[in-house]
């Protein structure tokens, strides 16, 4: 598995408690840029607690929160897409070679911005209402129920290639994200345009300088 420790706390405001996970994630993507670490072992922690991490709050936190109207089905389902994205970004940097390769960093780089605009989003439109409608003593409840789901992930080894590509195939079967061929398109379709205002840009930038 993996030799980055991972903490395991089991109790605690499950609030508090998913945003000390994010700034794990921060810190495990700043260790799988440095140079002087075991890159390998740090890309494998991640994974693993990015995908226990997720797991969990889609089957412990996401519909309770809904059940108490914290927040709406649309947010739980737009929540489950961002967290699809992040797996289809997280199965391209674990399916790249080597830890010293330009396909590692660019690979590590889309699985971070992924990660980042999705922590931020989630800390917005769900822990926010979570602080506000949901009580002390339930959020501590939940932290439980949410940790112990997200451990029990984290030993049994939830984050190799083929359980990433299983986890996507679902989100896929079920409508949250569109099919692969689709995805790619889009892709091309945004790479294409960003090109594009970016001569643009330069463009306005010589004609202003001239
Ligand atoms: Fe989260
Ligand atoms: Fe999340």
């Amino acid at each position: 598995m993996t030799d980055t420790e991972i903490p395991r706390p089991t109790d605690g405001d499950v609030v508090e408690r998913i945003l000390e996970d994010h700034r794990l994630f921060e810190d495990l993507l700043r260790q799988c840029r440095r140079t002087d670490v075991d890159r390998a072992s740090a890309r494998t922690a991640l994974a693993e607690v990015l995908v226990a991490h997720a797991v969990a709050e889609e089957e412990k936190v996401y519909p309770e929160l809904r059940r108490s109207r914290a927040i709406s089905g649309h947010e739980e389902e737009h929540s489950e897409e961002e967290h699809a994205e992040i797996n289809e970004a997280l199965l391209a940097f674990l399916q790249a070679k080597g830890t010293d390769t330009q396909k590692y960093e660019d690979t590590l780089e889309e699985l971070a911005t992924a990660v980042n605009h999705h922590a931020g989003e989630e800390e917005t439109t769900i822990l926010n209402p979570a602080r506000e409608e949901v009580g002390e003593e339930r959020r501590a409840e939940l932290g439980a129920v949410w940790l112990s789901r997200r451990n029990q992930l984290l030993d049994e080894g939830c984050a190799s290639e083929e359980q990433v590509q299983a986890l996507l195939d679902e989100a896929e079967a079920e409508g949250v994200i569109a099919p692969e061929g689709a995805r790619e398109e889009a892709d091309a379709v945004k790479e294409e345009a960003r090109k594009t205002a970016e001569e643009i840009e330069e463009k306005a930038k010589q004609e202003s300088a001239g």
